[in-house]
């Protein structure tokens, strides 16, 4: 069996791994990173496109926002649209200039494995039969099967930065998480077609025929989504199917709709909230969708992995640096706090967006009226864009040793 010794063992090499690793090394912790899947698939993959000002900062400060500053578009505002009309919230003028970026997580993932590889720092791709063991002692360890060979890291930490399917939660004893979940009767269908944006922010739209969503990778590139039926097999839906459902739910009164053009990606996501916590088992330390997700509706997912992380490294830092343990102690309780912040602001964007099967008529009027008023409120606008844009995070970029980046906000 091959052994490998390091600090902080990573499972995972998505959004909330690669972050960690790269934020560990920045404070001259060692790690090793450990992924079941091939780099080209955790690349390739398809999923969030929208990051916080504090997650574009971020990653500016840890020095990787190369990619962003040349491919990111900067939004200052978006769109919520319902009886054909669209209503625009000013994010920035609201937040005292704060904006979000479309810039897509597979371009933040590559950006992340290009920076890790060039840190010389461990990273396994296709890892078979991942586990985690010792968890209760101090000194845990991840095995895994590599290029047919038995390999073990016996670390100080581990960080389960593997998914919400991944193997680290499953691994706490029976007893000690408590789990808090909403599954919602409905999924989205999104698609990636190539066709100019025709407009440069996100329209999210209700319809009596359910929500829809208009986004954006690129100049070229246009992300849309529908909801659709939980369990809605995708091959049900034909290209031409699907962009008819599209003009249907977003055209608008003035004219406005999406650019028609080829379909390169198309699948069914399930939308569900859910917790657990705490997000910590004495040396088993949980990030990112490995301990909640959020129905993509308030675009959290992403940035809620890259908070919780910020909050890790002050922790790690604390311990390696000064044999600290307090930061590690109140990790997941600094985490839950915002994460449950963001866990409701997804709950109330889905509720007010989407059409439930077991809806009254009175029920939509209620949601006509919230979207009325919340369109012609600039209290209520000013809630929705602070809670958009990213609520704060309590950990300073200046705690995990990084200095805000002249570019920040680019
Ligand atoms: P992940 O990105 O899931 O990364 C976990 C990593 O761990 C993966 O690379 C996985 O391969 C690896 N892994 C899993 N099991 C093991 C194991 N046993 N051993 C080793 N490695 C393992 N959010 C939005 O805001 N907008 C969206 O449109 C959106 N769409 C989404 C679509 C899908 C299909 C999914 C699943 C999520 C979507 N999200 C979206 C959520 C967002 O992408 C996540 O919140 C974000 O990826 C969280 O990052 P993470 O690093 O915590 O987890
Ligand atoms: C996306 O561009 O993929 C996207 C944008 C906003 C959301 C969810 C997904 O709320």
């Amino acid at each position: 069996m091959r052994i490998v010794r390091t600090q902080v063992g990573i499972v995972g090499a998505g959004p909330a791994g690669l972050l960690l690793g790269h934020l560990l090394h920045l404070n001259g912790i060692d790690s090793v990173i450990v992924e079941n899947r091939r780099r080209e698939y955790v690349i390739d993959r398809v999923r969030a496109g929208v990051l916080e000002q504090g997650t574009v900062d971020l990653l500016q400060a840890m020095g990787v926002g190369a990619g962003l500053r040349r491919a990111g578009l900067r939004h200052d505002g978006l769109y919520l649209s319902f009886q054909g009309q669209r209503h625009r919230i000013n994010l920035a003028e609201l937040t005292g200039g704060k904006a979000i970026t479309v810039y897509g997580q597979n371009e933040v993932v590559r950006d992340l494995i290009d920076a890790r590889q060039q840190t010389q720092r461990p990273i396994y791709f296709e890892a078979g039969q991942v586990s985690v063991a010792a968890l209760a002692s101090s000194a845990p360890t991840v095995r895994f099967q590599h290029d047919g060979e038995e390999c073990e890291v016996r670390c100080d930490f581990i960080a389960g930065c593997d998914g919400f399917h991944g193997i680290c939660r499953p691994s706490v004893p029976d007893g000690v998480l408590t789990n808090y979940e909403r599954v919602y009767p409905f999924g989205w269908l999104g698609i990636l077609a190539e066709a100019a944006p025709s407009l440069d922010e996100l329209v999210y739209t209700y319809h009596e025929r359910g929500f829809a969503l208009f986004s954006m990778r690129s100049p070229t590139l246009t992300r849309l989504y529908l909801q659709v039926p939980p369990d809605e097999p995708i091959e049900r839906w034909s290209d031409d199917a699907i962009w008819q459902e599209m003009m249907t739910r977003m055209s608008t009164r003035d004219g406005w709709k999406p650019n028609v053009g080829h379909i390169v990606q198309k699948s069914v996501t399930p939308m569900r909230s859910f917790v657990a916590a705490p997000m910590r088992y004495e040396r088993l330390f949980l990030a990112g969708d490995a301990a909640h997700i959020v129905p993509p509706t308030g675009a959290k997912g992403l940035n809620l992995a890259a908070s919780d992380v910020v909050v890790l490294a002050r922790g790690l830092r604390a311990f390696y640096d000064d044999g600290d343990t307090s930061f590690l102690d109140s990790y997941s309780d600094v985490c839950l706090r915002r994460v449950w912040k963001a866990q409701r602001f997804s709950w109330w964007m889905t509720s007010t967006l989407h059409r439930f099967p077991d809806e009254t008529a009175f029920d939509h009027q209620r949601q006509i009226a919230d979207l009325d008023y919340l369109t012609g409120s600039r209290a209520a606008m000013t809630s929705l864009a602070e809670q958009y844009v990213g609520l704060p995070v309590e950990v300073a970029l200046e705690d995990v040793g990084l200095t805000r980046h002249l570019h920040s906000g680019a």
